[in-house]
């Protein structure tokens, strides 16, 4: 099982970030976690951050027949990109999305979460311990297909 760990805009800085909301670990903290959870899980897994919405794009286009599955916290572009919404739909690979917050306790200009229209499933409000729920997941989805 080989599986896309895709983090975007501002993720990067974790841990520095509006620690109130996100947490006081880092963005190495998160990467060690992910990989941490696909090795106990014999997954083979890469890790992707990106402040640029045209390079999430381009990463989720490569996944086409090189991935099983993706997991997704498109960070701020969760609310406004229709392009990683058709990137998503266009690759066809089943996507879980991830929030470290709870958005949906959160303003109004984040309820609209247009990547999750592309999702079997979306993990919020868990902190870092979100992306490892979404990773099992995604795996228990995969090996039911
Ligand atoms: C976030 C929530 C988004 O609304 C926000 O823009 C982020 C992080 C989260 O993980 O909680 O950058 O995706």
């Amino acid at each position: 099982m080989n599986i896309l760990v895709i983090n975007g805009p501002n993720l990067n800085m974790l841990g520095i970030r509006e620690p109130d909301l996100y947490g006081k670990a880092d963005y190495a903290a998160l990467v060690k976690l992910v990989e941490d959870t696909c090795a106990r899980e014999g997954i083979d897994v890469e890790i992707f951050q990106s402040n640029h919405e045209g390079a999430i794009v381009d990463k989720i286009q490569a996944a086409y027949g090189k991935k099983d599955g993706i997991v997704i916290n498109p960070a701020a572009y969760t609310h406004t990109s229709v392009a990683i919404l058709d990137a998503l739909k266009a690759v066809s690979l089943p996507a879980v999305e991830i929030h470290i917050s709870d958005v949906s306790q959160r303003e109004d200009f984040r309820q609209v979460s247009y990547a999750g229209m592309a999702c079997i499933k979306t993990f919020m409000g868990l902190g870092l311990e979100g992306y490892r729920q979404a990773i099992l997941y995604l795996k228990e989805y995969l090996n039911r297909a």
